[in-house]
């Protein structure tokens, strides 16, 4: 269980002044002046050193990242900031942007001293107005109190920020479809190569991170490494905030260790499952694209990366997704692909098309009006799906059917041959 002298989201459920006085009482905008003039090696490899790993899912680890940045660039270079959080199950980042902005915006700071970027933009959902405007306000305090923009903190070091509202679309969310649409055009992720760090925003050198990897940066640049690094376990290192939602007691957002049992996650800080820990069925761990797992697993697995790609599942925004026994559970999956397919920005062929079949499919599973051999089809499509795409929207579509099928093949067998016999029953009589 995590040490509440280790949580470094001290204000996550509003209960303090989210305002630059409460913030610095909690111990933000403190040593920051020191820490950009250590200079930006040290502080790329002190982000290395800590073993931070990418909170926006994808777990690619953050200093590593940050090293891509040129050194010299004749071109302006920049931070993005994804605050788009669609992830269905995932209200991590709201809490920090509502509760703690100024965490991200000394985040904001750091961050780009460490890159040596002249400017960072925050690209945040539409539809998170409130948040955008404590944010903004967060922001304009932080210049009037000189503490960004030109010589932030005294420190010789010059950054603006700029917060920009996106319109509401899953796919503005990946990174290139994030920096096209802030780019001011449609939404559309980008080959890869070449990446951010060479031709990101405005066809300059980018990174692009997720709001709890920035806002986490400041409590590892100044508590430093190997504290961050001495919490959970090898390449699974520090402190997380778990989104806990669906049937149980409180649904919550927590701060806890990496690699915490998912039991005691749920059972410590979600009051456990509606109906008790036996009346569980699957776990969703990771947001809407992670596929499920079944109770006997959730029993054993560690929320971190390395135990939860073991079980062919992942990490992702680490959102569970609790359902207990009486869901649908290929009802839930289906509503999945129902939303992964109005998503789709409709670029690749795989994805437009496969992700409109494989919801169709499924909602005839649904009903158990299909054939066993379809379900192979099924399995078989969202393979030749997966990894064929541009950006991994179309992957995290298919993941949820895989697991659902993996797990749950016998309960869609069951429905299947339940309809056909009805459908016998009624043609014989
Ligand atoms: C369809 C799709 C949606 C995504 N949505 C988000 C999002 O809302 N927020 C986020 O931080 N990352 C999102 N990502 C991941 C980003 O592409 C990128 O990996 C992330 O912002 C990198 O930040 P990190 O290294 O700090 O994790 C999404 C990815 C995909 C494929």
């Amino acid at each position: 269980m995590l040490a509440d002298r280790d949580r470094v989201f001290t204000n996550l459920y509003g209960e303090h002044d989210w305002r630059l006085a409460g913030a610095r009482a909690r111990g933000d905008w403190d040593g920051t002046k020191a820490v950009i003039q250590k200079g930006r090696d040290w502080i790329v490899n002190e982000v290395k050193e800590s073993g931070l790993r990418g909170r926006g899912g994808a777990g690619f680890p953050t200093g590593l990242k940050w090293s891509f940045m040129p050194k010299e660039s004749a071109r302006p270079t920049y931070l993005v900031v994804n605050a788009d959080e669609s992830e269905p199950g995932t209200c991590k980042d709201r809490d920090i942007l509502r509760n703690d902005p100024h965490k991200l915006v000394e985040g904001c700071v750091l961050a780009g001293a460490g890159m040596g970027v002249g400017a960072a933009y925050i690209y945040i959902r539409g539809e998170f107005y409130n948040e955008a405007t404590r944010l903004q306000a967060a922001i304009d305090e932080a210049y009037a109190a000189g503490l960004v923009g030109k010589n932030a903190c005294g420190s010789g070091y010059d950054i603006d920020i700029y917060l920009h509202r996106g319109a509401g679309a899953y796919i503005c969310g990946e990174e290139t479809g994030l920096l096209e649409s802030l780019e001011g055009k449609k939404g559309q992720p980008r080959l890869k190569p070449p990446f951010p760090a060479q031709v990101g925003l405005y066809g300059c050198p980018s990174t692009v991170n997720n709001v709890e990897t920035i806002a986490v940066a400041p409590a590892i640049l100044k508590r430093g490494a190997a504290w961050f690094a001495g919490i959970g376990r090898p390449r699974n290192t520090g402190t997380k905030i778990f989104c806990i939602s669906g049937h149980v007691e409180q649904p919550c957002n927590v701060e806890e260790e990496m690699s915490i049992p998912m039991k005691e996650l749920i059972e410590r800080h979600a009051g456990g499952v509606r109906g008790g820990w036996d009346n569980l069925m699957a776990v969703i761990p990771g947001g809407s694209s992670t596929p499920c797992l079944p109770s006997p697993i959730c029993g054993e697995v560690l929320m971190d990366f390395d135990s939860l790609v073991a079980q062919k599942s992942g990490l992702g925004t680490a959102a569970l997704i609790v359902m207990d026994k009486s869901t649908d559970i290929v009802r839930a999956i289906t509503r999945l692909s129902a939303f992964y397919k109005h998503e789709s920005c409709g670029q690749c062929t795989p994805c437009r098309e496969g992700l409109g079949w494989v919801w169709r499919v499924m909602e005839r599973m649904v009903a158990g009006n299909a054939t066993v051999a379809e379900l192979d089809m099924l399995l078989d499509v969202t393979h030749e799906i997966e990894g064929h795409t541009i950006c991994a929207l179309a992957d995290g579509a298919v993941w949820p059917v895989q697991g659902l099928i993996r797990h749950f093949r016998p309960e869609m067998e069951r429905r299947i041959h339940e309809y056909r016999a009805v459908a016998t029953r009624q043609a014989a009589e």
